[in-house]
Order: structure tokens, then sequence, then C-alpha cells
């Protein structure tokens, strides 16, 4: 099915397209599209928890020399649907959590917008307010689906019976932390309706796929297709938090309609962000392992307990990874959710598998110990010859040939004894394994034209940093059999075909795919020497689908922790991950891929954190200064690799999607590390000094 044997571009690590533009300050970001006198909104937040909008005293605001509209609850206008209560901005005073959109200021400048929003009384009818997850709430409930419409329950034998018979069981409940998307480009939209009332908007918007915005917006405010434009052709970061619209982004289209004619632009602050741009619910993780002395999994079981708000369901599959990654014939899973007076939840990268695998690939480092077998040879006894979830052989699945590489690369066989002192440091090394299915969305349509001597596809994809403006044009040319210097491949628009979400590091899976089947079609139409003008049309859905494998991509993390005695500070000199990801399409922004989501995997076992304070029920850390993203002093060496895989079932690419992988397990080993170098072992996200200083 492949039919790009012989890549020629595919596989060069060709500098990416954007980034001259990028670096010379020319790529133009959502809000600061170059328009006529723009406008800009400020929004007015909820300062309570739950309750209701009682009274807003607005007459300071209109009063101001250069505020043009003042939205609330009482004036703005009635949206076509309401049932996604996460965009219905403004249709009533109801409260359901701190934070919450409550109003909307349009000024001459956003200075004025500011002082114009903080300006506004607000007067509650003030409710109590629970805020606070826990695996003991009487009122946790099962959802229908999880994310991604996984099942919320699996179960396969008696994992109980199991227990009671086993040589070796584990149970340890692991958590992690709640953790807050923090792109550098915050969420920001430029809204523009059309004068003429003809009804139609320009949404220049921050965002993981226009045409998903798109749909989003038209539902919200009961639109046609045709009468809504989103551009956005760079985004400054994503990670998930772009992957879905959110509140702010029917706001600005509100605020805008307020004074057609006129661009309104909108850009959340970095405070706001923590309020109103989705954020990786804390979850809380109870395992349970059972093996013989061999290290034999007879039991793999999870129960997972994750929060929603009250107003939006976001199920995060965070037990699903457990249900493939390795082989026993007892095995249990369970979601639980806690409707909350909390922000809506939503995607961070990997949701489901990244807080997913830290509390088995940890449970599975106790064992190891516990048993006295090396953690690597433990994983490597527990390879499973089909998926164990749905019985399907895998399309390809290398997490052995990971091990072995990454443990070769890293120096495993000579690593340190446990608590090995250097000096006044305790080090240690840990591993872990990383998962990410292989995903191709159902819709996406590529057009592909030759103008003035040059293949032009067209697309309405995004790249949020990842390298879609790079590699796209290296899988038409292939496709094609044309030198990649000859293809330009435009995204990040509406006007362009249908295109899917950048997300479930499905991008260049789907894009490709689409892209592929239109220079199939077009080779099949006009030869070798097309003529201007010539053109066709290709369909992700023509592309072959297989059904019959469970297609993944693994890894394998290795990390070495470096424990000061006795003030607990700890430093990570070295992360090293091996990947199996199917064809890498560019070596160059795959790398890239790789160490940010290790990065950020570091970030998320080390740094990360938002402290929920439940007596105000908010993030209390809500900005930069005290929400800590590791940064270049946090990092040593890391170092991503790769085996050279073949997947000849996943799509014509043979590419498995890199954009989350990265971050799958990283936190894991780190913890893995931590206890080898201290015996002090943290089961609940962060890793902190706090948490060791009492076992050192
Ligand atoms: Mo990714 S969190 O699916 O955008």
């Amino acid at each position: 099915m492949t039919d790009l044997l012989e890549p020629r571009a595919i596989g060069r690590d060709l500098v990416r397209r954007d980034g001259v533009a990028k670096v010379r300050g020319t790529a133009t970001y959502a809000y600061e599209t170059p328009v006529e006198r723009p406008a800009y909104a400020h929004p007015v937040q909820a300062t309570v928890a739950r309750g209701r909008v009682t009274a807003m005293d607005t007459a300071t605001a209109e009063g101001l020399d250069g505020v043009l509209a003042v939205l609330t609850p009482s004036t703005a206008e009635r949206l076509a649907s309401t049932e996604d209560r996460e965009f219905a901005v403004l249709q009533s005073d109801e409260v359901a959590f701190r934070g919450q959109l409550i109003g909307a200021v349009v000024a001459e400048t956003s200075e004025l917008a500011r002082q114009a929003a903080d300006s506004i009384r607000v007067t509650y009818a003030e409710q109590s307010h629970d805020t606070e997850l826990s695996a003991d709430r009487d009122d946790l409930y099962a959802p229908g689906k999880v994310n991604a419409g996984h099942e919320t329950d699996t179960s396969e034998g008696d994992v109980a019976a199991a227990m009671a018979s086993a040589d070796v069981t584990i149970e340890q409940t692991y958590t992690t932390a709640m953790y807050h998307n923090n792109p550098l480009e915050p969420h920001s939209t430029t809204a523009l309706w059309d004068p003429a009332g003809d009804g139609h908007l320009t949404l220049w918007d921050s965002t993981q796929g226009v045409h998903p915005d798109r749909a989003a917006v038209c539902e919200v405010f009961g639109l046609a297709q045709e009468q809504v434009r989103v551009i956005c052709p760079y985004v400054g970061g994503g990670f998930g938090s772009k992957g879905t619209p959110h509140a702010h982004v029917m706001l600005a289209a509100m605020a805008a309609r307020a004074l057609p004619g006129r661009p309104v632009k909108l850009a959340l602050t970095r405070q706001q962000m923590f309020f109103l741009a989705g954020y990786r619910t804390p979850t809380i993780q109870r395992m349970q392992l059972a093996a013989d002395r061999d290290g034999r999994l007879s039991a793999v079981a999870i129960d997972v307990v994750v929060q929603t708000s009250r107003i939006k369901e976001f199920a995060e599959q965070a037990g699903v990874p457990a249900r493939m990654m390795y082989a026993a014939p007892n095995r249990r899973s369970t979601h639980r959710v806690a409707a909350l007076d909390v922000p809506v939840p939503s995607w961070m990268r990997a949701p489901g598998e990244c807080p997913g695998m830290f509390g088995p690939e940890v449970a599975l480092d106790e064992l190891a110990e516990e048993l006295g077998i090396d953690p690597i040879e433990l994983r490597i006894r527990n390879e499973p010859e089909v998926d164990p979830d749905t019985g399907k052989p895998w399309s390809s699945r290398h997490l052995v040939e990971c091990l072995r590489e990454g443990a070769e690369r890293f120096g495993w066989a000579d690593r340190p004894p446990a608590r090995h002192r250097d000096g006044n440091w305790l080090v240690g090394t840990g591993v872990a394994a990383s998962v990410y299915p292989t995903m191709r969305q159902a819709r996406s349509t590529a057009n592909l034209r030759y103008e003035d001597g040059r293949y032009v596809a067209e697309i309405g994809a995004a790249d949020l940093g990842t390298g879609a403006w790079t590699v796209l044009p290296q899988i038409t040319a292939d496709a094609l059999g044309v030198d990649v210097a000859d293809v330009d491949v435009r995204i990040g628009d509406t006007e362009y075909p249908i295109a899917s979400v950048a997300g479930g590091s499905s991008g260049t899976n789907t894009w490709g795919s689409a892209l592929v089947v239109a220079a199939r079609a077009f080779r099949e139409k006009f030869g070798g020497s097309p003529s201007d003008g010539d053109e066709v049309a290709g369909d992700v859905d023509q592309a072959a689908q297989d059904e019959d494998h469970a297609a993944y991509a693994f890894g394998a993390q290795f990390v070495e922790a470096r424990v000061h005695a006795d003030t607990g500070e700890i430093r990570v000199p070295r992360l090293l991950g091996v990947f199996a990801a199917g064809r890498i399409v560019n070596p160059r922004t795959a790398r890239s891929q790789f160490v940010g989501g290790m990065t950020m995997g570091l970030s998320m076992a080390l740094h990360e954190n938002s402290v929920w304070d439940p007596q105000v029920g908010q993030v209390a850390n809500h900005d930069l200064a005290e929400y800590h993203v590791t940064v270049n002093a946090d990092v040593g060496d890391v170092q991503a690799h790769w085996l050279d895989e073949h997947d000849p079932f996943v799509n014509a690419m043979g590419s498995k999607g890199i954009g989350e992988i990265g971050i799958v397990g990283t936190a894991a080993a780190v913890v893995n590390a931590v206890h080898r170098a201290t015996g002090v072992r943290v089961r609940h996200l962060p890793v902190t000094l706090d948490k060791l200083l009492p076992g050192l």
C-alpha cells in the first residue's frame, strides 16, 4: 500500500519553510494581523466560583471617552445554540466557575478597554462552591464514554482472584497534578463582521484547526459555513489548548458584531489563560499489579478518577494506555468523574496517555524492585504478542528494540548502584516506556494545481510550530515524483479545502494521506508534463484504511537524576529517548517534537503544578512568575533517537505521528530515577524536595 517506496524528499532534514519569516518577525499571528482601525476587547470575569450575577454597574465604563461597546449578560445578543455551555457566553446570569466570562468592553485602545472593564462593579448572589477532587467523593459518576470515544470501563478475567493468589503484588495510588498549557503565543482572535450587513464574519484566530474552529463558531452563531472565514497561517504553540476554540473566541465574535465593519482584537492575558484556555485535569490512579516470581504479570488494573466542570463534560481517558501496554490475563480499567465548580478541562499534549502512563510505569518499577528484576527485563517479559485490548495484531511494535537501543546509548548496564553517592549528590537512573496511538482523522481534502511552473497544494491544515509548512511539501513532492523545491503547500485558511484538527498527533498522517491521494490522481490525469491550471482534489477517505491492526508508536525514556543529599534539590542532567514512530518525514522538525515533548515531560515531573485553592476556587499560582515551566537552566542533555521503522499498514507515508509521544513516560522515568538515587518513592507529582527531604 505504500507508494512512496523510494522517497527523495521524505527523510531529509530540510529547514523550516516558515523559519525565516518567524525569525524576522514578518510572520503574522492572529492578534497582530494588520487591519484598518482596530478596536480592542477586554473581558470581564466572574470573581465568585458559583452563583448569579445580580447587577453590573457599567456607567463608569460607558462614560469613558473611547469606549465603544459594553457587553453584559443582559445586553448581549442571544446565540443560536447554547448547547455547548462553555461557548454560551453572556447567555445567562449564572456563574459556574471563578473567572468565567460575564462581560466585555470594546474600546479604541487595549489599555482603555482594560481600564473600563476593571471599572465595572458586579454584584453577585453567591453560592457555596465545591471544587475539590478526591477519590472518595460520593458523587463520582461513570461517563457514557471517555475521550476519543473509548469505553469507560473494561474488564477481563478476575483481577481480585489473581491478586489473592500471586507471588508478588503492587497496590498503590498515584496522582498527577493539574497542569495548564502555556504556549508562547497567548490565545487571541481578531474578528471582523462585514459592514454591509450580509452576515459575513472573518476570524484571524490562533487555532490548531481553522475548519473545526469555523464549525464551532457557525454552530454557536447559527451561521452557514460560507458566512465565516477563519485564517491562521502561524500558531505560537498550542499543545491542545487551541485544538478546540474556547469561550473567548465566541466573545470576540460577539464583540465585533457590536461594531460591524470594525475589526476587534482580543488576546487573553497570561492570567486569564489559567481560567479560560482549558487545562489538564488532575488524575488519581489506583493501580494493581500481580506477578509471579519471574515477573510475569497475571493482573493489571487501573481505576482512574478525574474532574470536569459542571457545564461541560471532559472525561480524560487516563486508564486507556494500561489496556494495551503489557500482557496479562486478568485486566480491569475504570474511569470515574467528578463534576465540579471549576473551569472546563481540555486537551493538553497526549491527553489520556501522558497522565495515564504515569501510574502504570511507576508501578512497574516498584514491581521490578520487589522482584529484584531489571526494569527493562521486566517489561520485555511482559511484551504482548497481540494487542491485549482488542486481540488485533500490531501494525508494528518495537518497544523492546527501543528499550534495548536506549539502554545501549544511555549506558544502562554500567549504571551506578542504588543510592550511589557522588560527593553531596545522590545519583540514580530510571526508565519508563512511552506509547501513543497512531491516528488518522476522517475528513481532509487537498487540492493540487499546476500554476506558473509550480505544483501548488492547498489544504486547511495547521502548523503550530510542528513543521507542517515544511513536511507537507516533502510528502507532496515524493507522491508526485517531483523536486520538493517545485512544490508549494498553502495551509491555515478555510478558503482551502477542509482539513482536520492538528490534534492527536494525526496531522501529518491525515493531511499527508489526502495529499498522496491528490498526487496520485494528478499523475494519473496529467502524467509527468502538466499544463498551467491542471487541477485535482484528493480526499483522505479515498486512502486505504487499515482496520485489522492495532497501530501505535512506542518509545523508551531514560533519565539520570541527581538529588542533593542535604537540600533535596533535584537536577536531571540527562534525558534520553528512543522512539519507534514509523517513518520520520523530516529529522529536523521531528527531533524538535521529541525533544520538546520530553522537556515538557521533565517540566511536568519537576516543576509545573497548578496549585488549586479550594477556598477561593481557583489556581493560586495563575501566572508565569509562580507557575514554573522548565527553562533552559533546568534542562541538561536531552537526546532523542529513533528506529528506522517501516510500517506498511498505517498510511502511505508509513508515519505514525510524533507530536505527543515525547511527553509520555518522561515523568515516570524521572520518578524511577529519583527513587533509585534516594530510596524515596514519590507517587504524587510533581517531584519536589519537600517530598524527598524526610527520606534522605
Ligand atoms: Mo494534542 S493535546 O491532541 O493537540
